[in-house]
């Protein structure tokens, strides 16, 4: 059957990432804190503040255990949700400390009914939507997100969760932080294992390349998203 996605069907999504200059999102160790200065830092958090919803995969939660806020600038911190499609998480991770009410942990039917439980009595709110390819299926988390009253959603890694969006053409407007640094060897933004084929060319309706210190930005709003809900800015 051929999906009939409305505009009122899904949050806007925005994707947001920071890269060094050869197009990685952390270190071969797996840190990315380094990567962008501390006034891209501070636009990622208003960022952040724009949104109702900020989402991470698990693979974030494991690696950089962020808490998922917006502590450097004034503003409301948004709900946390994280792609968790087997309840991996660690019940000591920081998203699950402070405000665990604010935390949805996306899973599927992989899940167990213990792991369910115990998170559910930290506090935190599990989802499980449809599996795709054995992993959340996006689309039907957005829609449920939008159910719940969540009108935006702002997607920031790691790459397994970057190339999902991108895939399948599930944004609508894509924040890329560029510092100028090369790693070499590290964590590539786009998993290329997991394209088969070249991405149809994504074009921007209108798109801005600004400095932050020593940073670039391209924030773009997309022409061809797949789906498309009221432009944000
Ligand atoms: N520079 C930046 O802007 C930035 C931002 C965030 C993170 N990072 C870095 O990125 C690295 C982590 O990236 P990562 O690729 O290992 O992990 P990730 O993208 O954070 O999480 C990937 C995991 O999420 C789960 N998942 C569930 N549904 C998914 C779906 N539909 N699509 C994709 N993933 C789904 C999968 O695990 P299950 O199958 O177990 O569910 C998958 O392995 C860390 O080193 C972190 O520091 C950088």
């Amino acid at each position: 059957m051929k999906k009939n996605l409305t505009k009122t069907q899904f949050p806007f999504v925005t994707l947001k990432y920071a890269q060094t200059l050869d197009g990685k999102i952390a270190t071969q160790k797996g840190d990315s804190k380094w990567i962008s200065n501390k006034k891209s830092l501070v636009f990622a958090h208003k960022l952040r503040s724009q949104n109702q919803s900020i989402l991470v995969g698990i693979g974030t939660i494991r690696e950089d255990d962020p808490q998922l806020t917006t502590r450097l600038v004034k503003g409301k911190n948004p709900v946390r949700i994280i792609l968790d499609s087997k309840l991996s998480i660690r019940l000591s991770s920081k998203v699950l400390k402070k405000n665990p009410e604010r935390t949805i942990i996306a899973t599927t039917n992989l899940a167990s009914e213990k792991k369910i439980k115990k998170l559910v009595n930290l506090g935190a709110k599990v989802l499980v939507v449809k599996k795709k390819n054995k992993r959340v299926d996006l689309c039907d988390l957005l829609k449920k997100l939008k159910k719940q009253k969540i009108d935006s959603v702002l997607v920031e890694g790691g790459a397994g969760v970057i190339t999902s969006f991108l895939k399948e053409r599930l944004f609508s407007r894509i924040v890329i932080i560029i510092a100028p640094k090369i790693f070499g060897k590290g964590k590539n933004s786009v998993d290329e294992s997991r394209i088969k084929r070249s991405f149809k060319a994504f074009l921007f309706s209108s798109k801005k390349i600004y400095k932050l210190g020593n940073d670039l930005v391209f924030d773009g709003i997309l022409a061809n998203a797949k789906h498309s809900s009221k432009t944000k800015n």
